[in-house]
């Protein structure tokens, strides 16, 4: 395999929006990222994707983007941004950007333009059509997917809220605006790429195509030959699919991504049939185990994983694969089973210091577009939820879960300003779970993620774990993972108690040393009784 510079990198997810409000209204923003530049270093990442911060109303925080080339004046200026590029390559820190194709904001200038007339050059930017086509396909957040406009006497249509109409990418003109979008900021010296819902591109609306379409792979291959493809950056995909559908996007001869996100063990937590992800069923160990390992042995050797549990749109894994009467235990595990896997790891802001699900007292203390739309379908329209049923779903399922004010200190607002009201609430548990006094706990999930971070990357182990082979051992077994990563005559294997039950084991090697632990046990013998949780990493004799 080709040696790539981002092959051996952990990659940091930032929600400008909640990681630190540098001038106290309330709102994150670049200079909050600045000056948390040092926490970044110490902790050992060294890649920042940042999830959209162009222009915009904030309709779907910044997924809803007026502007592609200009900064969102909430976040700060492009002298702002500059200095974040170049004060993170100081620390050999590199930004990944978040590109949003498949639909802009209803406040881009292209769509002001294009409800003129249907002769304005705008109007085939997007997809007007004089009836909705397929009504039955409704939009992600609620509602019908087409939105009547009376100055045309035509609708458009929009996967996702009606503030975000999608782009018509059977229009040339389309695919060159997206290409210079990217130009813009490769000149800008930005290293990585993710992009947004990829896999909807090649839509086909009047055949009822919505993911997955037959032009879908030749256009990202055009966007690779005519823009990112020309820098040596990184590159994912948010491409909701299966395994086929992540060969295809990765293998390294299409020249498209990298890698992609797969949403398989995720989203096993919501009956997504129902009522999208407001019918949360019981996580499956067993199920996430059997698919995280069939990533591993479907992409390893021929192109490349992207090594994830949490995101902004996700509940948070301690709530969804951990247990709360074993916090710190459970976060560790989650952390060891994920990242020794063989891929590039991605942590969301939070996930490192232990942050958890909130139970908001209200729905109006929501902010998601997607609750609030979910709600009138579900709750007021076809009355098929409880409003009761529908807030236990939000304190599992609710993208908010994840977009709470970072937790910095056990201080006003949490460090996260000086104390404006922030656009979020604060979840309470900041007087425990907080970066500042994690750093100094030495049994802390921070300093774990941080000891993690270290031996990944130890000159001693990384190329095992960066480019070792992955072999799962003791598959059927539902509760404990075992995994062996070999490079080289090196041999390093990862036990993980994914139970919070005490399990006899049998260790099935020839221990050399621990390299990795998050219970304060020694280990001589063969016969162990794993503790709740219990994670080790082992040097194989
Ligand atoms: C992706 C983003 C999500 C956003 C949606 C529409 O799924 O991760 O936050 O709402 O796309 O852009
Ligand atoms: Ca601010």
């Amino acid at each position: 395999m080709e040696k790539k510079w981002w092959h051996d990198k952990f990659v940091y997810q930032i929600y400008p929006k909640s990681f630190k409000d540098d001038n106290n209204d309330g709102i994150g923003d670049i200079k909050g990222i600045i000056s948390k530049l040092d926490y970044l270093h110490d902790l050992g990442v060294d890649i920042l994707w940042l999830t959209p911060f162009f222009t915009s109303p904030m309709v779907d925080n910044g997924y809803d983007i007026a502007d592609y080339c200009d900064i969102n004046p909430l976040f700060g200026t492009m002298e702002d941004m500059e200095m974040l590029i170049s004060e993170a390559k100081k620390r050999e820190i590199y930004i990944m950007m978040d590109m949003v194709a498949n639909h802009c904001s209803s406040e881009h200038r292209w769509f002001k333009e294009a409800i003129k007339s249907k002769d304005n050059p705008y109007h085939d930017y997007f997809i007007f059509r004089d009836e909705p086509v397929h009504p039955e396909h409704k939009s992600c957040f609620g509602g019908e997917a087409w939105e009547y406009v009376e100055s045309l006497n035509q609708y458009y249509f929009h996967e996702f809220a009606k503030e975000q109409p999608d782009l018509n990418f059977d229009n040339p003109k389309i695919m060159e605006e997206i290409e210079n979008a990217i130009n813009f900021w490769m000149k800008k010296g930005i290293r990585g790429i993710r992009f947004d819902v990829i896999h909807m591109i090649g839509k086909e609306i009047d055949n009822g195509i919505y993911g997955y379409g037959p032009k879908l792979h030749k256009r990202v291959q055009e966007l690779y030959r005519t823009s990112y493809g020309n820098y040596d950056i990184i590159t994912v995909g948010e491409a909701w699919g299966n395994l086929n559908d992540a060969l295809d996007f990765t293998l390294p001869e299409r020249n498209e991504l990298n890698m992609v996100f797969q949403f398989e063990c995720t989203s096993s937590t919501n009956d997504n049939q129902r009522h999208g992800k407001f019918t949360p069923k019981p996580i499956d160990m067993k199920y996430c185990k059997d698919t995280w390992i069939k990533y591993q042995n479907g992409l390893n050797s021929k192109s490349w994983n992207a090594l994830f549990v949490e995101n902004h749109d996700l509940g948070r894994c301690i709530n969804r694969f951990g247990s709360l009467d074993y916090m710190k235990e459970s976060a560790k595990a989650i952390a060891t089973m994920i990242y020794f896997q063989k891929g590039t790891p991605y942590i969301y802001q939070g996930q490192e210091i232990g942050m958890l699900n909130i139970r908001m007292d209200s729905l109006s203390d929501y902010n998601d577009v997607e609750v609030h739309g979910a709600y009138k379908d579900y709750v007021l329209g076809l009355k098929d939820i409880t409003h009761e049923d529908f807030m236990e779903a939000c304190y599992k399922e609710a993208r908010d879960n994840a977009r709470t004010p970072f937790q910095w200190e056990n201080s006003i607002n949490a460090g996260f300003n000086l104390g404006t009201k922030p656009w979020l609430k604060i979840n309470p548990n900041y007087t425990f779970v907080n970066a500042l006094d994690e750093l100094k706990d030495p049994n802390s999930i921070l300093n774990y993620y941080k000891e993690l971070i270290k031996l990944r990357k130890n000159p001693l182990y990384k190329d095992t774990f960066v480019y070792g082979t992955f072999t799962a051992l003791d598959i059927d077994n539902k509760d404990i993972f075992l995994y062996k990563r070999e490079y080289n005559h090196q041999t390093i294997i990862i036990l993980v108690n994914m139970m919070d039950k005490k399990i006899p084991y049998t260790i099935p090697f020839e221990i050399d040393k621990v390299l990795l632990k998050n219970y304060n046990k020694e280990y001589d013998t063969k016969e162990i009784l794993l503790s709740p949780y219990e994670a080790i990493v082992y040097l194989v004799k």
